[in-house]
């Protein structure tokens, strides 16, 4: 399973590890807090090294070292720029290198966090606007899970929608709990109790929203749900980060509907980023 240097020394009848180790290209960090929420899904935090700095929406190399060697996976930072503990949602996949070992960690583990992160999913790379959308589906809610707790967002949008589609209820379980916190939250809460609106919504099982977001979006449902305008180029600006069959469908109906990309040289209407690599479990 895991190396023995990643459990607590504590544990072990050692003294307490710090909670922060150089690993070379990596932090080790100390893992503080673990929650499973399904068979397939579950957060965890880490303590924060206080030089890594990232952007809200970015997301960073993150691991175990597995027999002397490192063993990584890309991972959307889902805690607030200003947080110092760092926040990761994950997918547990059946027999994944990583997760199937991931899945196992426990407060007092360390896990390996890269120097870098990096990533498109930022405000940088939009221009201003009025509305911002944050369309996420299955993990694809992690970079958004830090940017709606970013001051900064409601400083630059009059109102920011946040919307997540999953499979089951049960999957629902992060992004409901992430909203109500955020809403209840000493320094973005009474912004976002004013100004964000969170959408959800099922495609295989019955719920009181039910849909494809691509579908919610074509049939004008999701617009008049939250009771918004349809997309406007513009108004609006769009974050997406999903699946990449979800990303070429929202990217040609917003190319469609006259957005146009936008990246960190060139700030634009829409930002897109792949929640995972490969064709979906
Ligand atoms: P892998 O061998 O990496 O994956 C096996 C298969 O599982 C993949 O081919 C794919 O079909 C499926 N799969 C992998 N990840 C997911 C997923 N997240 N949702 C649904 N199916 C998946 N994963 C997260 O759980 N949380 C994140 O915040 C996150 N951010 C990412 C950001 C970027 C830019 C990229 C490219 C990927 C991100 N991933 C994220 C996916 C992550 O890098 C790993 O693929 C995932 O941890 C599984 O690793 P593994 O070694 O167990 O399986
Ligand atoms: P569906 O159940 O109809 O496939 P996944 O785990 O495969 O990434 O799916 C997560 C969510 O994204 C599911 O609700 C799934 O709906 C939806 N989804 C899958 N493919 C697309 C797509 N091409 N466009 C929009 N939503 C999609």
């Amino acid at each position: 399973m895991l190396d023995d240097d990643l459990r607590d020394r504590a544990e072990r009848g050692g003294p307490a590890a710090p909670d922060i180790i150089d690993e070379g290209a990596f932090f080790g960090c100390r893992v503080t807090e673990v929650e499973h929420y399904t068979d397939t899904l579950f957060r965890f935090r880490t303590a924060r090294p206080q030089s890594l700095r990232f952007r809200p929406g970015e997301f960073v190399m993150i691991g175990l070292k597995l027999d002397g060697r490192p063993l990584l996976r890309a991972y959307s930072i889902a805690s607030a720029s200003w947080d110092d503990t760092l926040e990761f949602y994950s997918i547990k996949v059946k027999g994944g290198a990583l997760t199937s070992r991931l899945r196992h960690i426990r407060a007092g583990d360390r896990v390996l966090v890269g120097r870098k992160p990096t990533g498109t999913l930022v405000v940088d790379a939009l221009k201003p606007g009025r509305r911002l959308y944050m369309l996420s589906t299955g993990t694809g809610a992690a970079p958004f899970a830090s940017l709606i707790r970013e001051p900064d967002i409601y400083a630059r949008f009059e109102e920011v929608v946040f919307t997540h589609t999953c499979r089951y209820a049960a999957e629902l379980a992060y992004s409901e709990q992430l909203v109500s916190a955020v809403q209840g939250d000493e320094l973005v809460g009474a912004m976002a109790r004013d100004r964000l609106i969170y959408f959800n919504s099922l495609t295989r099982e019955a719920g009181p929203r039910t849909g494809r977001i691509t579908t919610l979006i074509e049939t004008g449902e999701l617009f008049r749900r939250i009771d918004q305008p349809a997309f406007d180029p513009a108004q609006d600006r769009v974050m997406i980060c999903g699946s990449m069959a979800m990303l070429d469908e929202l990217k040609s109906i917003l190319l469609t509907r006259g957005f146009a990309e936008g990246s960190n040289a060139k700030p634009g209407d829409f930002v897109i980023e792949k929640a995972f690599a490969g064709d979906g479990v």
